[in-house]
């Protein structure tokens, strides 16, 4: 599982996150001064209740014919009271109360102003030279359950507030990296051998030198490619020439010369030019196989280049390759002499080392897949792992410098390919096969 977390997502949830919590504390500062505020409001509404009660109470009192006992005020409609009231003289005999009145939530003796018992809030005024006092209590379970409604009518919005986060700045992230997707999606789209520029001008600022750096990079590595292209193309002919040049002059020396002991000396020395003239060859090859330039900007064909290769070896071993062709084009990456390269140092091992009375089977089936293959002795197993290394040779009478299978190695890895050696031959006890597929190239 990769580590890596989308930015869209970070940010949706962390800020969501901020914002609900920013929220409950607004909710929690907002319930505490609303809390404070309404706890005043019930206390001065208990005082006024107490204050206007208390002189009707009196009246009552004084107006009775035994002017003593307790009465219960009478209701006049059935209802469910808030605010009970008791009337006490000084010694707590009780002398009045509220239809309601439980005489267990007062004390024992009556007092003035306010006081919190563990479930009401009580008010006590006096009156008659504190003869007389009236106690108003108000349940504390009212004033909670005034504050959680209240507490909860402020909580209600964040149901709203969250999803609404979440969906705002995942739009809102979307919307601004929308660009920065494209520009990402347009430098994944483009073929490994397109060094053209990356349009970058729609990028947001901060983006920006991402897409200044990317083009600097493809810039100098578009004219590194490019010097060693035009640099390994001129030693090329630079290397050709003179020794194209001492190889002619070394035959006509040989048709001139009469000794026996010095023509064959001069043979020797065309000899040793002509492999030295093959190896400058080869060098260049790998050189340029290494500098890169295996991918092309576009596909191309493959199907008659093979073809034309195959027609090329006709002339040095007639009848020897069987050639299968797919009837359909097969289109790769590959870059046509790249391709020409690789294929040709491999049927060239197939036709030097593979044994000679036996054919040579070149297959390109309509997949991609080209398949090299030949008859001769296995090659063994640790031999075949150490073959693309440079001047690495198992076993052969064949000449050569063993920079065939390194060219062809570069090459593949260049393009992306997976170049597969495997000794025996698939399907037989003995031979060598080399099997790769074209379209990979990428
Ligand atoms: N088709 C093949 N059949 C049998 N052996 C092979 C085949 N291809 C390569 N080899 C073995 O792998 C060795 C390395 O091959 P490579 O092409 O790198 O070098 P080379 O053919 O000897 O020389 P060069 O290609 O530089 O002329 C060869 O010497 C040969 O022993
Ligand atoms: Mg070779």
């Amino acid at each position: 599982m990769t580590t890596r977390t989308s930015l869209q997502s970070r940010l949706g949830i962390g800020l969501t996150l901020g914002v609900t919590l920013l929220w409950l504390l607004g909710v929690t500062a907002s319930g505490l001064v609303a809390q404070h505020e309404m706890n005043e409001v019930f206390d001065s509404a208990l005082e006024e209740t107490a204050q206007r009660i208390l002189p009707l109470a009196v009246t009552d009192i004084l107006n009775r014919e035994n002017g003593t006992g307790n009465q219960t005020t009478p209701a006049m409609k059935d209802h469910d009271e808030y605010l009970t009231y008791l009337v006490r003289d000084q010694q707590g005999n009780l002398l009045l109360q509220s239809h309601d009145a439980d005489p267990r939530v007062f004390g024992t003796l009556p007092k003035e102003g306010f006081l919190t018992t563990s479930t009401h809030r009580i008010y006590g005024a006096s009156a008659v030279s504190d003869t007389l006092y009236i106690e108003v209590a108000e349940p504390l379970a009212h004033r909670r359950e005034a504050a959680l409604e209240a507490g909860l009518a402020l909580l209600m919005p964040l149901i709203f507030l969250i999803p609404i986060s979440l969906l705002g700045v995942w739009w809102i992230v979307r919307f601004s990296l929308r660009t920065v997707v494209e520009f990402q999606q347009s430098i994944e789209s483009r073929g490994a051998g397109d060094l053209s520029p990356v349009v970058g001008d729609r990028l947001p600022k901060e983006f920006e030198p991402v897409s200044v750096a990317v083009n600097r990079l493809l810039e100098r590595l578009h004219r590194a490619l490019d010097t060693e292209r035009s640099f390994t193309a001129n030693s090329a002919h630079e290397l050709r020439t003179p020794l194209a040049t001492a190889l002619a002059k070394v035959q006509r020396l040989k048709t001139q010369v009469q000794s026996n002991q010095l023509k064959t000396n001069v043979a020797e020395i065309e000899e040793a030019l002509r492999s030295l003239s093959i190896l400058s060859g080869k060098l260049l090859e790998l050189a340029k196989a290494e500098g890169g330039g295996a991918i092309s900007q576009n596909q191309h064909n493959l199907v008659p280049i093979l073809a034309m290769i195959i027609a090329d070896f006709e002339g040095q071993v007639p009848e020897r390759i069987i050639l299968t062709l797919p009837e359909r084009e097969v289109n790769s990456f590959l870059d046509p002499d790249a391709f020409a390269i690789l294929a040709r140092n491999l049927i060239e091992n197939a036709v030097k080392h593979g044994s000679q009375n036996q054919p040579v089977e070149v297959n390109l089936s309509a997949n991609g897949t080209l398949r090299v293959c030949n008859g001769g002795k296995v090659v063994p197993a640790d031999q075949l792992a150490l073959l693309r290394n440079r001047f690495a040779r198992s076993k052969t009478d064949a000449n050569g410098s063993g920079l065939g299978l390194a060219i062809a190695e570069a090459i593949a890895t260049g393009a992306n390919i997976r170049l597969h050696l495997l000794s025996p031959a698939t399907g037989r006890q003995d031979g060598f096969e080399a099997v790769l597929n074209l379209v990979d190239a990428r």
